[in-house]
């Protein structure tokens, strides 16, 4: 494998396309995993001919597991899978159904592709396995699933981190953990949000670094740092929007 590889799952999302492009003209060789397979066209339009994609079903963990392996297949291997596939919602009723999805996909399906991806990496003998977390994993909050699963997904990844150490694998685990991407801006977070090219360019950088846990974008750390001494009192007087 002379070219390097990278899978991204989640990829119609705003910010995996933008890593994408990315990651394309740096001569990464790509392979996609997204729930919609036609709405990948027009960034398939924009990326080498090389790029090879999947279809996955996040509310089906084997499904996804078999997608992954496919793709890694087709690749001959990849130095880097990075996970951007993640439900929220916000009902301050807490439906069950809405909570369960949130679950879904955050803990099981995330689960089911970390654990796979770390499979391969471990099968490969190195590489690097990237999630976007975010900072609401480091507290709870309103959207109590979201919040939940989000520390569920930085435990899950510090868990395959220290396995990696204790199988003296070069295998990197990196947490990102992101504050506000800008489709925030239109609900009123103007000073906190950053654009997308914004965070992928703090994402790729983090990720060459390869750091363990990083903030995208870098404010974020202090934000981190004064929410959790915080007391609860006064933490839970923010403005639920
Ligand atoms: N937006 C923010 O300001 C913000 C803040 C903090 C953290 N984050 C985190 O950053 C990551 C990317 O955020 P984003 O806003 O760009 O995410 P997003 O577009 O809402 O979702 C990312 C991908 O997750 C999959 N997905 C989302 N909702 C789903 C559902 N209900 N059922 C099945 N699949 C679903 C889709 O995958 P397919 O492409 O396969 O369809 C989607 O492209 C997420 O992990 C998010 O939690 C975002």
């Amino acid at each position: 494998m002379s070219q390097l590889s990278a899978i991204i799952i989640g990829a119609n999302a705003g910010l995996s396309q933008t890593l994408a492009r990315k990651l394309a003209a740096e001569g990464v060789r790509l392979g996609l995993l997204a729930a919609d397979r036609p709405a990948l066209q027009p960034l398939l339009d924009q990326l080498p001919d090389t790029t090879l994609c999947n279809e996955i079903d996040i509310f089906d963990p084997d499904q996804c597991r078999q997608a992954l392996d496919q793709l890694w297949q087709q690749l001959e291997g990849a130095q880097l899978v990075i996970i951007n596939t993640a439900a929220n919602h916000q009902d301050l009723d807490l439906p069950w159904l809405a909570d369960k999805m949130v679950v879904d996909v955050n803990v099981t399906g995330f689960t089911a592709l970390a654990n796979a991806a770390f499979a391969r990496f471990r099968q490969q003998k190195y590489g690097q396995l990237a999630a976007i977390t975010s900072i609401a994993g480091e507290r709870g909050g309103a959207s109590s699933a979201f919040h939940a699963s989000k520390a569920y997904q930085q435990n899950y990844l510090q868990g395959l981190r220290l396995h990696a150490q204790r199988l003296k694998l070069p295998v990197t685990v990196s947490d990102l953990r992101l504050g506000y991407i800008d489709k925030m801006q239109a609900r009123g977070s103007k000073t906190w949000g950053a654009s997308l090219e914004v965070v992928a360019d703090q994402i790729l950088a983090n990720l060459k670094k390869a750091k363990a846990t990083s903030y995208v974008t870098r404010r974020w750390r202090l934000v981190s740092w004064i929410g959790r001494l915080l007391p609860e009192f006064i933490y839970n007087k923010r403005k639920y929007r």
